[in-house]
């Protein structure tokens, strides 16, 4: 990709900073006149800490028996401050951890999952990755194992990893890197496999944990693999193709990225960037007969005549290249001859049962149809409808929210099917985009095919309800919904319920926006140049963490307040229009993605997908103990500009203190920290790093010199002579404390 030097690298390689919100929904301060200075409106309403604290939503909703698989181990304390060695910032190619921690590899790129498949030799002539790990390891999360082989979600010695596969760094899973177009089947063959998701056994044995390779539960979930449309889109016409001509199925998923988990014990997989894998022939608009699949289409960034990522359709004419054109290629009128609505059954979240190969594995259509990340529960109270809480990552796009038709009842935090338990929770509900105001408050607006504006809308027109959630996008533009500086991860903390969401950063935020960017506002108020003068273009370079928090607490709630918790920022970032949180160096970090708290110490956990800092420090997870909405304050941005000065208001979180945040690791060379999860005792800490050395210098893979990584060959991982010039692989690690403690106390 030729994206700048100076976007995530993440954004680099598989273009997730896609611009393709073309409305012109208010920014909320879009119409800033240069001249004018002016002031939102005070916000009222929103002092207060933290509400009472409860115990984590997991241990207060599962109960605990002798017989119930949900943990039965007392709520240990949250913490009230971080107190491990701060790491510096650092650029070398090793991974650090703080002393008196301990990091290990235990499963990479290529791993095999079977006692028959070879061991990798990392040299780009392995095959079979549908039954290796997979490349570019994302969302994750721990699901306990009894001794038996059962769920108990109070294992800490055994479980089950549940594994995102994102993307890939190509060149590498062949001999001599990727070759031209067409592309050889026999490299498709390779690449294709090496997406999806990874259920592995991991175990600890001697007081170290490993993978177990010849695991019964262990399996790949891939772009091959059959899933179920569930929900409201199931057998709609928009999602009939020669695959499942009844619209009910569809082949495989893509572009895993961030991930969740439920309360009755699946794995959540959201699909990111699956637009980028498909080709649209250069005058497929016209074999469309310009209809509004059209305008769909180009809203989920796929305009006729934009090319695919790999070039898999061009591998042969078996369907398991061929779907990867969704031109208009057949004769009939619904699609049922072609691929021509392929697309649309890609950007859902995806519910894996992990304990049950058997299990029917299903897109949950009713959250809606994006570049999803994370999804996270809202607090579980029981007889109230459940909240998840979701994310669209583009420049631009919205921050989402579906309310469960169904009322908790915590019977079902153990249920007999456990897909069962998806289906009535995550099939029927309402789905809703948030709306910022100036004044601190906010609204859930819902995507309801019955919403005036939505009905109404000139720009698209709704068929049904199934059309609203496929063109979630399309209809949250008619809502008016915020543009966001890219939301990535969301998260709930476990005891006040609030709801976190980084925005990683936005090269189209502006103080004087042309056409096609966006403005500064209240939630997204910042635009500014490298303090260092690396990079000259007013941008949110650096990104920030945005929370809610909703009326009286409800999951329900259409009324929110919010603040800022943290703006990313190089410590000697200008503190009034750019370091806001006043981040010291042990502190300063850029681009915030994946977030996550500790359900056991309750740490807010952040990691960086970053190429602005870059230039001093490999990407990062820090650990935070945050207050609450509201415990800050108001702040004017000020803006010189010609002849007057643009300002914005904002709310900027309580600034941490060196007690309250702190560097926990930095990673090897051009990787990127991303997924994270934890044994119950809160003692493991499993974190994914993400292609380390993904920028290969030199287009010659045969050259190892030219490599920015060798991790996690350098560290020692399945050591043999070559490894200080191995290939660099994305693998999982677990943290533990060499003192046996939990992980940051
Ligand atoms: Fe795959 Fe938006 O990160
Ligand atoms: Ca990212
Ligand atoms: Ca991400």
């Amino acid at each position: 990709m030729n994206a700048p030097a100076d976007l995530p690298r993440h954004a680099r390689s598989i273009d997730d900073e896609e611009d393709l919100n073309p409305t012109a929904n208010p920014d909320f301060q879009q119409v800033l006149h240069a001249r004018l200075s002016r002031r939102s409106l005070l916000r009222g309403g929103v002092g207060g800490a933290a509400t009472a604290v409860l115990g984590s939503w997991s241990l207060a909703a599962c109960g605990g028996g002798e017989d119930d698989p949900a943990p039965t181990t007392p709520a240990p304390a949250a913490l009230d401050k971080v107190a491990f060695a701060t790491v510096a910032k650092s650029t070398a190619d090793t991974l650090t951890v703080p002393a008196g921690y301990t990091a290990t590899v235990i499963y990479a790129l290529g791993d095999p999952l079977d006692a028959t498949t070879p061991a990798f030799k990392n040299d780009g002539t392995d095959t079979d990755f549908d039954k290796r790990a997979g490349d570019h390891h994302d969302g994750m999360y721990y699901f306990g194992l009894s001794a038996a082989g059962a769920r108990d979600a109070s294992s800490n010695d055994r479980g089950l990893l549940a594994m995102n596969h994102e993307a890939l760094t190509d060149n590498f899973l062949h001999a001599n890197g990727s070759s031209a177009r067409p592309r050889p089947a026999a490299e498709s063959d390779k690449e294709i496999p090496a997406h999806g998701i990874s259920i592995v056994e991991v175990a600890k044995s001697a007081g170290t944990f490993s993978y177990v390779r010849n695991s019964s539960f262990n399996r790949r979930i891939t772009p091959l693999t059959p899933l179920e449309l569930s929900g409201p889109v199931r057998g709609n016409a928009l999602v009939k193709t020669k695959y499942s001509t009844a619209g009910t199925g569809c082949r495989g998923t893509i572009n895993n990225c961030g991930s969740g988990y439920t309360p009755w014990g699946t794995y959540l997989s959201g699909e990111e960037n699956w637009n980028g894998y498909f080709t649209r022939g250069a005058a497929d608009n016209a074999a469309r007969g310009n209809d509004k699949s059209v305008t769909s289409l180009n809203r989920y960034g796929k305009a006729q005549g934009s090319a695919s990522r790999h070039g898999w359709e061009t591998s042969g004419a078996d369907d398991r290249f061929a779907r990867w054109d969704i031109s208009k290629l057949g004769a009939s009128t619904d699609g049922t001859d072609d691929y021509r609505n392929e697309l649309n059954t890609f950007g859902y979240v995806v519910e894996v049962d992990p304990y049950d190969k058997t299990a029917t594995l299903k897109k949950r259509t009713a959250l809606g149809r994006y570049a999803h990340e994370s999804a996270d529960f809202g607090k579980l109270v029981a007889g109230k409808p459940l909240a998840v809480y979701m994310g669209d990552d583009s420049r631009g796009e919205y921050m989402y929210k579906f309310v469960s038709t169904a009322n908790w009842d915590a019977a079902d935090a153990t249920p007999t099917s456990r897909i069962a338990a998806g289906d009535k929770y995550l099939d029927a509900g309402k789905l809703y985009v948030a709306k910022f105001n100036a004044d601190g408050t906010g609204n859930w607006l819902e995507l309801t095919v019955t919403a005036t504006a939505i009905a109404t809308y000139a720009g698209y027109a709704f068929a049904d309800q199934a059309d609203v959630l496929v063109n979630a996008r399309v209809a949250a533009d008619a809502l008016g919904a915020t543009k966001m500086d890219r939301p990535e991860w969301c998260a709930v903390h476990p005891t006040t319920g609030e709801i976190y969401y980084s925005l990683t950063n936005n090269s189209g935020r502006k103080v004087q926006p042309a056409a096609g960017q966006w403005a500064v506002d209240g939630p997204n108020p910042r635009s500014y140049a490298d303090p260092d003068g690396n990079a000259a273009t007013p941008e949110n370079r650096n990104g920030h963490i945005i929370r809610i928090k909703e009326t009286a607490g409800e999951s329900a709630a259409t009324t929110f307040t919010w603040d800022i918790y943290l703006f990313g920022s190089q410590a000697n970032g200008d503190p009034a229009l750019v370091n806001l949180s006043s981040l010291s160096a042990d502190q300063d970090f850029s681009s915030p993605d994946g977030l996550w708290f500790s359900r056991n110490t309750g740490l807010c956990w952040i990691q960086t997908d970053d190429g602005a800092y870059t230039d001093v420090t490999n990407c990062m997870l820090l650990a935070g103990v945050p207050g609450g909405v509201g415990d800050g304050a108001k702040t004017t941005l000020n803006y010189p500009i010609t002849g007057g000065t643009v300002t914005v208001d904002t709310y900027v979180g309580k600034k941490p203190t060196a007690d309250t945040l702190r560097r926990f690791l930095v990673g090897p060379k051009d990787c990127e920290i991303t997924g994270i999860t934890e044994t119950p005792d809160g003692k493991a800490v499993f974190v994914n790093i993400q292609h380390p050395g993904e920028t290969i210098v030199a287009t010659n893979v045969a050259d190892p010199t030219k490599y920015l990584s060798h991790w996690p060959g350098n560290a020692g991982y399945q050591a043999t002579a070559g490894n200080a010039t191995s290939r660099p692989r994305s693998s999982t690690i677990v943290i533990t404390k060499n003192d046996g403690g939990r992980i940051g106390t």
